[in-house]
């Protein structure tokens, strides 16, 4: 159109828009504008220049970790199908590790302060069976692994969200060119990727927002917040926000990745030393630096992108140790709207739409989407 204009009327119209948008750039920045809309300190809303193409990896078959485990009873045949046809249709694959039963542990093979007869026999098991996923990590002396429990489920768009998530990431350490080799960077040492919920130190100011995310499911749908989140909720106060952030705590240990170091640190703290309290507890603490323990460098997103699933039928099916419960409850994933394992006969079939196990139940989830036109959002870093 504006070429077919005469050249004068062009650049009559060139000099007028240039202007209107000067004002409101100047305006903006410098005038009440930002105020009225910021009223807490001066924040900066960074926007990361990192480049899809530099996060290639995370749509391999290792989600851009060096290798991923998934935890879980041998016998359990029922669940460990479930997650490789799940982890199939979601282009990654998984090795398994034989989970842990607490009468395979001796009294003298466990940490100093770890009574066998003291402690719930489920926890002891779990925690072992972690401990030898991080044994793992560092006999393959893998860079980065992510690590599943049997139960995991995600969303159908785990890939996209990952790579926002290493965005996200990338952002809050200040590195602006990650490598392709390792697009998640490899200076931390604990990702709490999925679990029941995560949160930061009550007094962080930084983080990374992402708003209008249609795959955060609604407040009643998903896990508490223990954050911030008076401080970021008045900058972000749309309940469809994901945040990344700098972890202080984390509960469940649905999916999470280490690095090396990471795998260092916790097995000694977890393994060599010993903290009294379940697996995920005692990661947390050390997330949090709790007591006089060295903190380690934790990141977690929330709500988590890992969750956890239930297949309908009766609750004794859910768990490893059959305890008789009879009730029967519905099918459910928490925490994840699109769930690859409530939509397995869609995606088996290739139909185009999944629908979100919520209906149109948030104003931001469309009941129904195409995954191969679904456009993750993008954050901003804010300071
Ligand atoms: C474990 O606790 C039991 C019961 O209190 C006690 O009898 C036993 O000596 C403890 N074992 C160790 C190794 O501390
Ligand atoms: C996926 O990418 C990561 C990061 O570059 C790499 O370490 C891993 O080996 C890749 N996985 C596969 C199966 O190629
Ligand atoms: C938050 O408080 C802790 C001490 O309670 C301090 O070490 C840390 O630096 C503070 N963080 C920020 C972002 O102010
Ligand atoms: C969501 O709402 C749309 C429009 O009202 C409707 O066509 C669709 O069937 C609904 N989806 C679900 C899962 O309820």
């Amino acid at each position: 159109m504006i070429s077919q204009l005469p050249y004068k009327t062009y650049k009559i119209f060139a000099i007028i828009i240039a202007l209107c948008v000067s004002y409101i750039l100047v305006s903006f920045f410098l005038g009440d504008t930002a105020d009225t809309l910021w009223p807490q300190q001066q924040l900066h809303f960074l926007r990361s220049g990192i480049r899809d193409g530099a996060l290639d990896h995370i749509f391999n078959t290792t989600l851009g970790f060096e290798h991923i485990y998934a935890i879980g009873l041998k016998e359990r045949t029922d669940k460990r199908d479930f997650l490789t046809v799940s982890a199939s249709v979601s282009g990654f694959e998984v090795e398994w590790l034989d989970g842990v039963r607490p009468q395979e542990l001796q009294q003298k093979a466990l940490p100093k302060g770890y009574n066998l007869s003291l402690t719930e026999p489920n926890a002891i098991g779990c925690w072992r069976a972690h401990m030898n996923a991080l044994n793992n990590v560092l006999l393959n002396s893998y860079s980065t692994a992510l690590i599943l429990e049997d139960d995991a489920d995600w969303d159908v768009n785990i890939k996209s969200q990952l790579r926002e998530f290493a965005r996200g990431l990338h952002s809050l350490k200040g590195n602006s060119k990650p490598s392709k080799q390792a697009p998640y960077g490899t200076d931390w040492d604990l990702l709490w990727i999925g679990g029941c919920a995560s949160g930061p130190d009550t007094n962080e100011t930084q983080y990374y927002a992402i708003p209008d995310d249609p795959t955060v499911p609604s407040v009643q749908h998903r896990g508490t917040w223990s954050g911030p989140l008076d401080s970021w909720k008045a900058i972000f106060p749309e309940d469809s926000t994901r945040f990344v952030y700098r972890a202080r705590e984390g509960c469940c240990t649905y999916g999470y990745a280490v690095t090396k170091r990471g795998a260092r640190k916790i097995l000694t703290a977890l393994a060599i030393d010993h903290i009294d309290a379940p697996v995920d507890n005692a990661m947390s603490e050390l997330c949090g630096g709790l007591g006089d323990r060295q903190r380690i460098e934790c990141f977690a997103p929330f709500p988590n992108l890992i969750g956890t699933y239930r297949q309908a039928g009766p609750a004794y099916k859910d768990s490893d140790i059959n305890n008789g419960d009879q009730t029967i409850h519905e099918e459910i994933s928490y925490n994840m709207v699109y769930s690859t394992r409530c939509n397995i006969h869609r995606l088996i079939s290739d139909e185009e739409t999944v629908f979100s196990q919520w209906g149109n139940d948030s104003s931001w989830s469309p009941g129904e989407i195409r995954p191969k036109e679904f456009v993750y959002p993008r954050g901003y870093l804010i300071n």
